[in-house]
């Protein structure tokens, strides 16, 4: 049997709501918590242009952005993330980095998380490796998103995070030698080629944050 066609403002609410999740968009939660069925209709039509608009991949504005300690609540989202699948062997997937952290306790990273309107899209983690070396790696954006600025704000925000806490060292990270776009990334930011921590097919780069 057919499903009865709406015919009052909260029914046609709650069908836009439903069809708004079954292709994928996410509502912000003060959308979903409007009572009257008028308003409800326009943040979902506001919303949806919002989508349509993050599909039109401009940059995205830093004040959409947001780097967060991960927690528990994170990780289902971060599993679900992918790169583009020419960019798979640059980065293992989220899951090996939960792996790691679930089976190695004694030796962890600080895992962060990337949030655009409050919804994981990217992550990194940084570890200490010695007093004066930090790690950085598992650095990704998923692919719907990337091209759009996140990740130069991502790790310009890392960087500047190491420095208000006081950290006057090196970062360290490695690069996939096949992976050009990244290295210029990353030497734009300062970073240069650090041969003691070359690593199979990728190539250690390091940069010294000023005192
Ligand atoms: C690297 C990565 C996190 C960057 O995230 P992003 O949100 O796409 O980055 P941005 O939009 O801020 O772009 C930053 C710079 O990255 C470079 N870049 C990254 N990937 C690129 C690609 N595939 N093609 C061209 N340039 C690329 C560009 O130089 C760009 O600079 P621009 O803004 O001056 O053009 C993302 O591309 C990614 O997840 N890549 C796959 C995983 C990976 O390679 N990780 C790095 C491991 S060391």
């Amino acid at each position: 049997m057919t499903a009865p066609l709406a015919t009052t403002p909260t029914d046609q609410a709650d069908r836009f709501f439903s069809w708004l999740r079954a292709v994928g968009v996410v509502l912000p939660s003060c959308a979903i918590k409007q009572n009257q069925p008028g308003e409800r209709l326009r943040v979902a039509h506001t919303a949806l242009a919002a989508a349509a608009a993050d599909r039109d991949c401009g940059a995205v504005a830093p004040e959409r952005l947001a780097l967060v300690p991960v927690t528990q609540q994170h990780w289902p989202t971060l599993c679900r993330l992918r790169v583009r699948p020419e960019q798979e062997p640059f980065v293992p997937p989220p899951l090996a980095v939960l792996r790691a952290q679930t089976f190695d306790p004694a030796n962890p990273s600080d895992v962060f998380a990337i949030e655009l309107d409050g919804r994981p899209i990217g992550m990194f983690t940084s570890k200490p490796r010695r007093p004066n070396l930090v790690w950085f790696a598992h650095f990704l954006v998923d692919q719907s998103v990337q091209g759009r600025g996140i990740g130069r704000w991502a790790f310009q925000s890392y960087l500047n995070m190491l420095a208000r806490a006081g950290f006057r060292g090196n970062v360290g990270l490695n690069v996939h030698r096949d992976n050009p776009a990244v290295i210029q990334f990353y030497s734009e930011q300062g970073f240069s080629f650090d041969p003691t921590n070359d690593v199979g097919e990728h190539l250690g780069m390091q940069v010294t944050l000023p005192g």
